[in-house]
């Protein structure tokens, strides 16, 4: 990423967007995914089924693209999967791993996790780990422990690596425009950064946060200290809604 660019700005379609309206996102905003793309790291994570078509569409315009996910084995008799090296073919320049969709409805484990966080190394693509609770708590020991045991993963990882960490509490996901409080995002995020770096010395972590990032949510979020971007889902398969985020930034 380069360091003049203001923030990271990731757009996870999830399953929102079908092959044809990802590619008419692309092609018919082009204009403005240019614009966007000189001030910010803008990345779009389409579903694997319109990846290179993605691809094509966003050529020349300066966004990135990636995957929501990527398999934890590297080739072999995995139905279903798709490999790092599969997407390193595609051009990827991202993908990301440990979304709470994934871990809620495929049971996916830490273990598996850091299997998928190497995975993506060894092909160069950047890793965008994302952590957070569940469920809302009112102990946030609790949650730090959590976020402790989610981050473990980084304990293997050399020091001189680029990754991105979303923190995505998963009790404000698809809740359209509810955010918990902002001092309570900081605190989270801070200990992200001291675990990070107490983990294996990185010290000047990516983060983003994630969950219910809309035009309405946005001038509260970017109140937050020392954020480096927005993982944002339902809102970015709307270029209008995601536009008018951007517009905000
Ligand atoms: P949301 O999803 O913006 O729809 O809450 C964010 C995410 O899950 O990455």
């Amino acid at each position: 990423m380069s360091p003049e660019k203001k923030y990271i700005i990731v757009a996870n379609w999830k399953m929102y967007l079908n092959f044809y309206e990802s590619i008419t996102l692309c092609t018919v905003n082009q204009s403005s995914i240019i614009e966007i793309a000189k001030t910010h790291t803008l990345i779009f994570l389409p579903s694997f089924v319109a990846l290179n078509s993605v691809a094509n569409a966003l050529k020349d315009t300066g966004a990135l693209y990636g995957a929501q996910d990527c398999s934890e084995f590297d080739r072999g008799a995995y139905t279903g999967d798709v490999s790092a090296s599969m997407l390193a073919q595609l051009g990827c320049s991202y993908s990301l791993i440990g979304h709470c969709e994934r871990r809620i409805f495929h049971n996916e484990t830490d273990e598996q996790i850091a299997a998928k966080f190497q995975q993506l190394l060894k092909y160069n693509i950047i890793p965008i780990l994302c952590v957070g609770e569940q469920e809302q708590s009112e102990n946030r020991r609790d949650v730090y422990r959590i976020i402790k045991q989610q981050l473990h993963v980084l304990k293997s990882i050399s020091v001189d690596i680029q990754f991105f960490i979303a923190y995505e509490p998963g009790w404000v996901i698809g809740k359209n425009g509810v955010i918990c409080d902002k001092q309570y995002i900081d605190q989270v995020k801070s200990v992200i950064r001291y675990i990070a770096f107490h983990m294996n010395s990185f010290k000047r972590v990516k983060i983003l946060y994630g969950g219910s990032v809309t035009h309405q949510t946005i001038r509260a979020l970017l109140e937050l200290n020392d954020i480096d971007g927005f993982l944002i889902g339902k809102a970015g398969a709307s270029f209008s809604e995601f536009q008018s985020i951007i517009n905000v930034l």
